[in-house]
Formats: C-alpha cells, structure tokens, sequence
C-alpha cells in the first residue's frame, strides 16, 4: 500500500462551522495570541485563557465532521494514510481516519499543569479555576501554545519521510515547525494543497495546488487518488 501523509489546518474544520485563524473572521482577529496562546498569558490571566479554550470546546460540541473528514476516512480503503493535524478538534476521528497526529494538542484533553504527562479526558466543556490533577496541581488545555515544544514533531516528520504522497488542506502555512513538514517529503513524491487562499510554496517540485474549499477539493482529489489503484 503507498503510503500518504495528510497535513490538516483550521480550513479542514471552516465547512465544520469552527473558525479559523488568520482568515478575516478569524480567531486571531477577535484575541491576541499573546493573550490566550502563550505560557505567559497562562501565568498573567488564567481565567482569560480558561475563557478562550471553554467558548472553542462549546463550539466544537455543536461541530460535525464534514464531506472532506469523510473523505479523507474513504481514502484508507486503498492507501496507508497518516493525518498529521493542527487542529485541536476531533472531527478526523469522527469522520472515521484511524490514524490521527496531534501536532497542537486535543481540546477535549486537559494535563497537570506541572507534569506533562498527567493527560485527562474532559468530560463536558468547562475546565476551571481549581480544577486539580491527581497530584494536586491546576489542570491547564492540552495545547502546544506559542513558544512550547511541539512534541510530536520528530514522529511527523518521519512519517514525511516516508510517504509517497502528501496532501496539504485548509492551513495557511505561517506556523512552524508544522509548516516546514512539506520539506520532509521526497521531491518526486505528489504533493497536493487544498486552499482557496493557498499559498506560493517556493521549491517544492511535484506540488498540484487546488484553491477550492476542502468540502469541494478533497472529496474530487480522493475520487482520483482511489482511481489510480
Ligand atoms: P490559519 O487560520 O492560519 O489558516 C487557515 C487556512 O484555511 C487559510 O489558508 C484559509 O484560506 C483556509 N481556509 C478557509 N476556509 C477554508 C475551507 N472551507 N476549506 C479549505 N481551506 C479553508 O490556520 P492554520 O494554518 O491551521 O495553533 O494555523 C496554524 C496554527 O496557528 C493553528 O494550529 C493554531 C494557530 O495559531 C495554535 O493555536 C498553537
């Protein structure tokens, strides 16, 4: 089976009715990063970022999977697929993908605060002020927050390395290390950007942009793809 690695951004969940980022009605229009994305706003206004993550797991409880998280799931028939995303929601594993990197974290998990390794499910939407790990520490989001370590980013870049196919959909290409993961990939290998805004992608060879949404790009690209075997 060839092997195709998937690199999900915000646009992947748009049609899924959760924001994105950098767009016009964007995230990063209404807050400041520096306000509920860093480990200092944590320290500076908890109850801020408490807010911030509690409005976007509310959102995400309202979310469904859409045509291209189906898609995607569809492609598994014939290929080994790898979804490597940036999204903290779960509608890839909702729309049925097996095998889901999480480059940024998972809303829906919370950790210690002090021990990185104390993960826990969240029941419900809300984490609060007091909200205590095992060990007695406040529980904060499980979220790779600007200025962090991006902790799987050694096991994305070799799935990379080894795919004979990558698909790019729905990110703006302007946070890395996750942006630099199309560099991983072998220069004969297909590669694919679905994004009606997608941008110049200077020196990747074999690169086919598709400037559509991903509820219209994805589901044609896997028609062709499942064609092909
Ligand atoms: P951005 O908001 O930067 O980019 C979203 C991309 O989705 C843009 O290129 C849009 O053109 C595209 N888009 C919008 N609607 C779409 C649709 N219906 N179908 C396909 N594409 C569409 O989001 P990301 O690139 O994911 O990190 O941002 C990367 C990281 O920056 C995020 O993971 C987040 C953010 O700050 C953290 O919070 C740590």
């Amino acid at each position: 089976m060839k092997k195709i690695v998937v690199l999900t951004g915000a646009g992947m969940s748009a049609e899924s009715g959760l924001k994105t980022f950098r767009d016009h009605d964007g995230l990063w229009h209404d807050y400041r990063v520096e306000d509920v994305a860093t480990p200092e706003a944590w320290r500076r206004n908890m109850d801020l970022v408490l807010e911030f993550y509690n409005e976007r797991r509310k959102n995400l409880l309202d979310a469904r999977p859409n045509a291209a998280h189906f898609a995607l799931a569809r492609l598994e028939g014939k290929y080994d697929v790898n979804i490597v995303t940036q999204n903290v929601d779960d509608l890839h594993e909702r729309g049925g993908s097996i095998k889901v990197l999480h480059l940024h974290g998972e809303l829906k998990k919370v950790r210690s605060s002090v021990d990185p390794s104390l993960v826990y499910e969240l029941p419900g939407w809300e984490l609060k002020k007091g909200d205590l790990c095992e060990k007695g520490s406040q529980l904060r989001p499980h979220i790779v927050w600007f200025g962090e370590p991006v902790p799987l980013i050694a096991e994305a870049a070799d799935l990379c390395e080894r795919a004979d196919i990558m698909i790019l959909i729905g990110t703006s290409l302007q946070v890395y290390p996750a942006a630099g993961l199309i560099h991983y990939v072998f220069a004969g290998a297909p590669k694919y950007y679905i994004d009606p805004k997608a941008v110049e992608v200077p020196y990747i060879p074999k690169l086919e942009i598709i400037r559509k949404t991903a509820g219209e790009g994805v589901p044609d690209l896997v028609d062709r793809l499942m064609s092909e075997v």
